[in-house]
């Protein structure tokens, strides 16, 4: 088929790569041209394992193109997916201006009967504003379809290629058929395709992020209380994880959800319910959670350190807000670092993919260190923000006798408490309040 993305962000960019992989012909096309003359060299503007191996074999066999004629992009295609970004505005809701000014140009510049598919997270009721945009200059049929994507970043494209499932709001048989057909070759192992209402699958992808976000708030709390009752979170995990109705993903604690969409869509999902005057007040609280728990390493630190925080020199292993990624948007490191530097602190983080974006985000206001352990020289503690696997198994004493004292902020459990604490260790981790 012959498909257009425009948007070559994380979502178009793995779309686009994922579509040419299966014989399709994809035209991704955006209006950073930095980044398209990058991707032409097959040079990844973004940290996301697997996804190198795709552009270039699809770019060099001749079915993947990127190019900044968003116009020439649209001409011809079957299908246009829009996976440009839909940020916040002031007021929490999605701005669509993106997402119009694109629908705009389709309907400009298509040249045939055309699919167009809503990739990117909107709220309820915009694939009407898409419609209208589309129709002022129209001159073929169109089809509209809500295609919400639930990859994650760090596993983008595995799970593109592996879906658990795809969702697909569509209103006549003609977008279902293609649609279908698309999707036919990443659902072989029998995960369902689920047709629906545009309307439904719009509200879906916005369900499916404020209940992940929902449950990470929940935990937290949860951790937050075994402190103070000498409880030990990670037994209550495994307790309710292994309850069938509840099930064991998501129900780590640690120092809140950041990245590019829970942070945002719960705050679009609030406004969403506000204005049409539905009661979502689980959300407001999930939200002043997730606020809250961004500073709990601080807070940790600074009573382990008897609040002096004035001139201490902190080590921080992760930057990312997850692991497998450079994305630092709404990251939990950055609250930490700027409550560490407001507080007269000075900070060197390690991380192993997104020094270069804490560079272009916060510069020389911190140090950053070539390797973990290069991090901690001189550091009267190391703080642990995000949980790449080589944080995992570290030399403890090569740990140690790096640190200029040996205390370590754990805000991902990475350690053994019993173990780290007969080492010699000050460790301090999340609702682990039985043994800490
Ligand atoms: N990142 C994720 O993990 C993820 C997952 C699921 C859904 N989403 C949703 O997908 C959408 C895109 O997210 P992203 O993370 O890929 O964003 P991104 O910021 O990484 O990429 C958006 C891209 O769109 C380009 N763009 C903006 N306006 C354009 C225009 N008029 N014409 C052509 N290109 C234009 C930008 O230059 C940028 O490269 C958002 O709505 C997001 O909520 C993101």
């Amino acid at each position: 088929m012959q498909i257009s993305v425009v948007g070559t962000g994380y979502v178009g960019l793995v779309v686009g790569a994922c579509l040419a992989e299966t014989g399709n012909d994809v035209v991704c096309a955006d209006v950073d041209s930095t980044k398209i003359e990058r991707l032409r060299q097959n040079d990844i503007p973004i940290y996301e394992p697997g996804l190198e191996d795709f552009v270039r074999r699809n770019q060099t066999q001749g079915r993947l193109t990127f190019t900044t004629d968003v116009a020439a992009a649209i001409a011809g295609s079957e299908v246009v997916f829009i996976a440009v970004g839909t940020p916040p505005d002031e007021d929490g809701s999605a701005d669509l201006r993106h997402v119009l000014g694109v629908a705009e140009s389709i309907g400009r510049y298509m040249s045939r009967e055309t699919v167009i598919v809503t990739k990117s997270t909107v709220p309820v009721g915009t694939a009407l504003k898409v419609q209208c945009a589309v129709a002022k200059h129209a001159t073929h049929p169109f089809h509209l379809c809500s295609n919400p994507e639930f990859l994650k970043e760090g596993a983008a494209v595995d799970d593109f290629m592996k879906p658990d499932r795809v969702v697909l709001g569509v209103e006549s048989d003609h977008a279902r058929s293609v649609m279908a057909e698309l999707y036919a070759p990443f659902v072989r192992t029998g995960h369902p395709i689920i047709f629906m209402d545009i309307a439904s699958a719009e509200l879906t992808k916005y369900a499916a992020n404020a209940m992940l976000a929902t449950r990470i708030s929940f935990m937290n709390e949860i951790a937050n209380l075994c402190e103070r009752v000498g409880a030990d979170v990670d037994l209550v995990r495994k307790g309710i994880g292994s309850d069938n109705r509840i099930g064991p993903s998501f129900l780590f604690p640690g120092p809140g959800y950041g990245g590019s969409c829970f942070p945002k869509d719960v705050k679009a999902l609030i406004r969403t319910a506000a204005e049409t005057g539905a009661a979502l007040s689980v959300l407001d609280a999930v939200e002043d959670a997730n606020q809250r728990q961004k500073q709990r390493l601080f807070e940790k630190l600074q009573q382990v350190l008897n609040g002096k925080m004035k001139g201490a020199h902190v080590a921080i292993w992760g930057l990312a807000f997850k692991p497998n990624t450079d994305d630092m948007r709404e990251a939990p490191s950055l609250a930490l670092i700027e409550s560490l530097l407001q507080a007269g602190a000075t900070v060197t983080a390690h991380d192993p993919a997104a020094i270069e974006e804490a560079r272009r985000r916060i510069g020389d206001a911190i140090e950053y260190a070539p390797s973990n352990y290069e991090a901690l020289k001189g550091a009267d503690a190391l703080v642990i923000v995000t949980d790449w696997n080589e944080y995992r198994h570290p030399d403890l004493d090569r740990m140690k006798t790096s640190l200029r004292q040996p205390v370590v902020i754990d805000g991902r459990n990475l350690y053994s408490d019993p173990k780290m604490k007969a080492l010699g260790f000050t460790y301090v981790s999340m609702g682990r309040g039985v043994r800490s």
